[in-house]
């Protein structure tokens, strides 16, 4: 039902549910970020809406983020409404709460992302300015989560030259016993997240450090964005988000929701359509389900390189704002 002009079809909505985060990583807060006003926050009862809408629409798959979306009081209110709905429903967190959440969320979620870039406390309170004590919660999440019968649990791992790209052989080392699906990300820019040129790490460079040591035997059909690889003998997988060095704009079929009610068809383009406005205006669902269908039709085709992604860089929301 969702299609826009290049013939590609929508089947996938990420939601943000808020622009708070209780982190602060580098790579996506700016540090003088500026929030949302609460009221422009969509509320969990406009969320189901629009969900609803939504699923009329043909999306059959929901992806919560944020900012940090267990930060949300009425998180387990959303969970349940979008689950009854009938979506598949997936999360991606930065893992502090998700101790407290896990029991709600068995059955009604099937994919985790849990996001973790180091396996070093100092570092991890450094990169997230944060505190070790945050990293040693996280890692006992990821393991609790890992032994709670979801379909599957990801670590999302930004690689950032001079960081943690001395680590990637312990991540890759870290899935041999365990039944997750890492996935290596190339570090993308965004206003005021200290992107630059020297701390980016292409996929293919992450790929062929691990091919040293490694034989990586590609998986198919598993996720749309990330590439997947299994390595003899190791439970988990390996995969690899190369937004930046080899976009998968051409396959795209995601579409994105901000935490004040904005439609956003792309990642890296400011063109959004505000349906908050129409929500609060008292408009029907059939007029909310035109927009919807107009801006999708819309949607830019992709985006272009580096250098033009940096110079409008700025145009854009940042990464917590949009939804990561
Ligand atoms: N580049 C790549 N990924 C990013 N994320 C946030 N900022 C960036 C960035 N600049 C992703 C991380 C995190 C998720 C919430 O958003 O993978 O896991
Ligand atoms: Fe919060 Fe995730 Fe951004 Fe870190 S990357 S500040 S955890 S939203």
């Amino acid at each position: 039902m969702l299609i826009d002009k290049y013939g590609r079809r929508f089947t996938y909505l990420r939601i943000s549910l808020i622009d708070r985060c209780n982190l602060r990583c580098r790579y996506c807060f700016p540090i003088n970020a500026k929030f949302l006003p609460m009221e422009n926050i969509l509320t969990a009862d406009e969320i189901i809406r629009l969900g609803r809408i939504f699923k009329d629409l043909g999306i059959t798959k929901v992806r919560l983020t944020g900012g940090e979306p267990l930060v949300r009081k009425d998180f387990v209110d959303i969970v349940e409404g979008l689950h009854s709905i009938g979506f598949k429903l997936n999360i991606t967190t930065n893992g502090i709460l998700l101790g407290k959440y896990i029991e709600h969320l068995k059955g009604k979620v099937e994919y985790i992302n849990i996001s973790i870039d180091t396996f070093s406390p100092e570092k991890y309170a450094f990169i997230t300015r944060s505190t070790t004590k945050f990293f040693y919660t996280v890692m006992e999440n990821l393991e609790r989560a890992l032994n709670s019968g979801f379909k599957m649990v990801k670590i999302n791992t930004v690689v950032l030259r001079g960081f943690n790209d001395d680590e990637i052989m312990d991540f890759v080392e870290f899935v041999k016993d365990r039944q997750v699906s890492l996935r290596f990300i190339e570090y993308m820019p965004f206003y005021g997240n200290e992107w630059s040129p020297h701390k980016f790490v292409s996929i293919n460079e992450i790929k062929s450090r691990i091919e040293k040591k490694y034989r990586l035997e590609p998986v198919k059909g598993y996720s749309d964005v990330s590439v997947d690889f299994r390595i003899p003998g190791f439970k988990g997988l390996v995969g690899f988000i190369g937004s930046i060095s080899s976009p998968f704009c051409r396959t795209c079929n995601r579409l994105r929701l901000t935490a004040d009610g904005h439609l956003k068809p792309c990642l890296f383009s400011p063109f959004e359509k505000d349906l908050r406005r129409l929500l609060r205006g008292g408009a029907r669902d059939e007029d909310i389900k035109e927009e919807i269908i107009k801006a999708v039709y819309n949607k830019p085709f992709g985006h272009p390189d580096v250098d033009a992604l940096l110079s409008k860089a700025r145009e854009n929301r940042v990464m917590f704002a949009i939804g990561g």
